[in-house]
């Protein structure tokens, strides 16, 4: 057999393989692109170049404040300038979150307003926060309850072990917001608080659990996906529920663990009894229910990987599909000497302005890709790194 026709049988067997793997979810032919109306929205060097500026953000996640107003939660900023579409590096500072705010009614190129806190710090600001610790947003849930907006993340110390940038997990946070319904395009107005998960971060009776790497919710509870890592079960994909109500008054005694069925309460055998959801785990994302596909649908990107992977699950704790790979990251970001990419955010449709010129897509994502080292941020025509990266998606 000719090496040409190896390489089409190859191809026709891995089709099939993912026909056959999707039988459980979405059996048919899905289109991937890159959305360049809405990208539009991320391009600050079309703006105004001479001020300081946002110039990049990790994470990207949004939720709907009013049917005009969408907030952006993005995580480690930066703030500078551009040189043409070069993001210049000398006198850039870096905030470890900040905030964008999108007018709906206007055109994308220029309807997003980025804060930070004041001067140049961090626009969640816990009083913990200083040169060794931060908080990390990690995702958003997608909409208000009771006017109310939650910002998820971790608590970080950096500890240099293993490199400068070295750092450790202490525990999830959850930051909430009030008064961004009301007004909108003040976010220095907005009430923020924060708290703690309990039962997060390296726990002293064993293994390692984070619950704040994606947030979905459904009917009176919010699902809190996350990971954990022990000796004996490797990290893995996991999943606690809440109800709204209970979370709201920091009431946890109601929080269930998805251990193949729900469970009230902790127990310190939890890290080893969670269900895998899949494994290895991924980082933050944010699954969202598809009335196209009639499942609830989560995309990912496997660590180091430069492909973007749809599961899909009759129900937020599963059973999940095997993955299904629907999107190749586009070079330059496909190179894995220089970058990696995660933070695949599914964001609501009906939160973002519809391009006239093209039917809507059955969902839209963001994902962001990180230098492997700052020059690879900073080098010249990498403007597309670490700023989410929209791509629409039709079930066919
Ligand atoms: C850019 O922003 C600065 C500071 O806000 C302002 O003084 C300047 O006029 C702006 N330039 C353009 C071209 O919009
Ligand atoms: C923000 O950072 C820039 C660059 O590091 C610095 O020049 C500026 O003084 C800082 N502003 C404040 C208010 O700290
Ligand atoms: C998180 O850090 C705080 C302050 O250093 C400490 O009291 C707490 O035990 C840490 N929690 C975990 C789970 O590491
Ligand atoms: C968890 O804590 C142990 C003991 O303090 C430490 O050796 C280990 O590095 C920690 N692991 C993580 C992931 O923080
Ligand atoms: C906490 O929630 C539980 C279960 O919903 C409820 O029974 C209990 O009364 C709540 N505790 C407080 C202090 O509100
Ligand atoms: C990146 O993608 C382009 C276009 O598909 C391809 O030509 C190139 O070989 C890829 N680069 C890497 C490093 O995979």
């Amino acid at each position: 057999m000719s090496w040409s026709s190896k390489v089409v049988l190859l191809h026709w067997i891995s089709t099939l393989l993912l026909l056959l793997q999707s039988a459980a979810g979405f059996d048919g032919a899905i289109a991937a692109a890159p959305d360049g109306f809405l990208q539009a929205a991320f391009e600050p060097w079309t703006r105004n170049t001479t001020s300081r500026a946002w110039t990049g953000g990790d994470v990207g996640a949004s939720c709907a404040l009013t049917p005009t107003r969408t907030l952006w939660v993005f995580g480690d900023t930066l703030i500078g300038h551009w040189d043409g579409k070069r993001r210049v590096s000398e006198g850039a500072a870096m905030p470890h979150s900040s905030v964008g705010v999108w007018d709906l009614g206007a055109a994308p190129r220029d309807a997003m307003t980025w804060r930070w806190g004041p001067g140049n710090a961090s626009f969640f600001r816990p009083s913990w926060e200083s040169s060794k610790e931060a908080f990390w947003a990690a995702v958003t849930a997608p909409r208000l309850v009771d006017g109310r907006v939650l910002v998820l993340g971790n608590r970080v110390l950096y500890t240099g072990e293993g490199g400068p940038m070295g750092f450790r997990t202490n525990e999830s946070f959850i930051f909430t917001i009030d008064g961004a319904a009301d007004r909108p395009d003040d976010p220095a107005s907005w009430e923020l608080d924060y708290f703690s998960l309990p039962h997060t971060g390296n726990l002293s009776t064993g293994g390692f659990v984070d619950f704040a790497r994606g947030a979905l919710l459904v009917g009176p509870w919010l699902y809190l996906y996350g990971n954990v890592r022990t000796a004996a079960t490797g990290g893995r994909e996991v999943l606690s529920r809440i109800p709204w109500a209970d979370l709201r008054e920091r009431n946890f005694s109601a929080q269930e663990y998805w251990t193949g069925a729900w469970r009230r309460g902790w127990g310190d055998d939890l890290p080893e009894a969670l269900a895998t959801l899949w494994s290895p785990q991924v980082a933050e994302m944010q699954p969202q229910w598809c009335d196209k596909t009639g499942s609830y649908v989560a995309l990912t990107i496997p660590f180091g990987s430069t492909r973007v992977e749809l599961r899909a699950a009759p129900a937020p704790e599963g059973p999940w599909t095997d993955p299904r790979k629907v999107y190749d990251i586009p070079p330059p970001q496909n190179d894995t000497t220089k970058f990696f990419c995660y933070a695949t955010m599914q964001h609501d449709v009906a939160s973002l302005p519809r391009d006239p010129s093209s039917p809507p897509p059955d969902l839209v994502f963001t994902y962001v890709c990180n230098g492997r080292t700052l020059a690879d941020v900073f080098a010249p025509g990498a403007e597309a790194s670490y700023i989410p990266q929209f791509v629409r998606l039709s079930f066919l």
